[in-house]
């Protein structure tokens, strides 16, 4: 089935007694076994839940993953997918990733001797050359990254991964399965903190991993189940309520973000401006030849601290919060709020500056977007 079908009735079934077609919430902790050595398929909810596998079922379509596996936030999926490694493994990391992922990886994995090397992953060559130098296990790339929206090649690291043996993850939080399928390209497992898109209100933390293969799929599922970080009966049904609209959200997001960032791009206050979606911006065609879209986040430099802050001070119809991907446009300051856990140094040398700010372009009239940062760039 195509993607807009899959999204459209995800969850809809025909409840065999009533009829019903939208999928129910099932609180059940418990499930009755018929008979000693028998199951209905669910024993325990955190092993499996009626309303968590139908979440489970629609993301492993929507991605063509074997198997999804729905958890209480995104960290928690990346701490899931974590867990796949040994202690002595070192994992080849981009370098301006969301702050949160790189803390969960410096503060917690290190301490279980897991290793962790930054680098450029929008640079293909000097991912090779670092490979060529030593063994790795794993590849963890952010699409496009979060906050500065570098644009890696995945096919190219995808073949890269596979020569050198590595589990190849990638977060597409940014983009969806509606725009882009790491799984095609080559990577074995794709994160997402469902928070953000595939939630789309604000209103659920969530998160999601999606394996290519079975093997590994029934690995992420063991994990789930041993570690216990599940996604609950409410939030899974939220949020395949959410994933309904999730193709209609995106286009709406992207037409928003394009008109957003041909504004600024003009403007004299703006400085450093990213958005893959212009075809001005350095990452704008890898990113075509690989998605379907460029997403709605947009971040660009001030002239200085004080600016950013008087900005953030002045807006109206923007939200001054610290998440992205919902209907409501936010404006974020990364050095404070999401990536406050990157070294100043790492953070000078990839451009996460004090002058950055980040905007998550929601679902508003793209007109109101336009005329509260006109006001408050003057
Ligand atoms: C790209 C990316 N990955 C992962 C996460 C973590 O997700 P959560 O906040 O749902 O735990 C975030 C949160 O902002 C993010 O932006």
């Amino acid at each position: 089935m195509k993607q807009d079908t899959l999204l459209a009735q995800a969850g809809a079934r025909r409840d065999p007694v009533t009829g019903a077609i939208a999928m129910s919430i099932c609180p059940s902790a418990a499930f009755q076994h018929p008979a000693l050595g028998q199951s209905t398929g669910f024993d325990y909810s955190r092993t499996g839940n009626p309303t968590r596998q139908a979440l489970e079922q629609t993301m492993a379509a929507l991605e063509g993953g074997a198997r999804a596996a729905a958890f209480a936030s995104g960290l928690a999926a990346v701490d899931a997918v974590m867990r796949l490694f040994s202690p002595g493994d070192a994992i080849l990391v981009t370098e301006d990733m969301y702050g949160g992922t790189y803390r969960l990886f410096e503060q917690f994995y290190k301490n279980y001797g897991l290793r962790f090397v930054c680098a450029d992953t929008s640079d293909t060559t000097r991912v090779s050359d670092i490979l060529d130098r030593r063994k790795f296990k794993g590849l963890f790339v952010e699409l496009p990254t979060n906050p500065l929206l570098k644009v890696a090649d995945l096919k190219a690291l995808g073949d890269l991964a596979k020569k050198h043996g590595l589990l190849f993850i990638v977060d597409n939080t940014f983009l969806t399965p509606v725009f882009c399928r790491p799984l095609d390209l080559g990577a074995d497992i794709a994160v997402y903190s469902a928070t953000k898109y595939l939630g789309g209100h604000n209103d659920l933390v969530a998160g999601l991993a999606v394996a290519r293969d079975a093997a590994l799929g029934e690995r992420l599922a063991h994990i789930q189940n041993a570690v216990g970080a599940i996604l609950g009966p409410f939030e899974s049904w939220l949020l395949l309520r959410s994933l309904k609209t999730l193709s209609l959200r995106l286009k709406k997001h992207e037409e928003n973000a394009l008109a957003t960032a041909g504004f600024l791009k003009e403007h004299k206050a703006v400085h450093n401006l990213r958005y893959p979606g212009l075809p001005t911006d350095p990452g704008h065609a890898l990113l075509a030849a690989q998605s379907r879209g460029h997403g709605a986040i947009i971040s660009f430099e001030t002239s200085s601290r004080a600016e950013a802050e008087r900005i953030l001070a002045s807006v109206r119809v923007f939200l001054f919060a610290e998440s992205l991907g919902a209907s409501e446009s936010l404006i974020t300051y990364p050095i404070v709020q999401t990536h406050a856990d990157i070294p100043p140094d790492m953070r000078e040398r990839s451009g996460l500056t004090d002058r950055l700010l980040r905007l998550s372009i929601g679902l508003e009239d793209k007109s109101d977007l336009i005329d509260d940062l006109s006001r408050v760039l003057g």
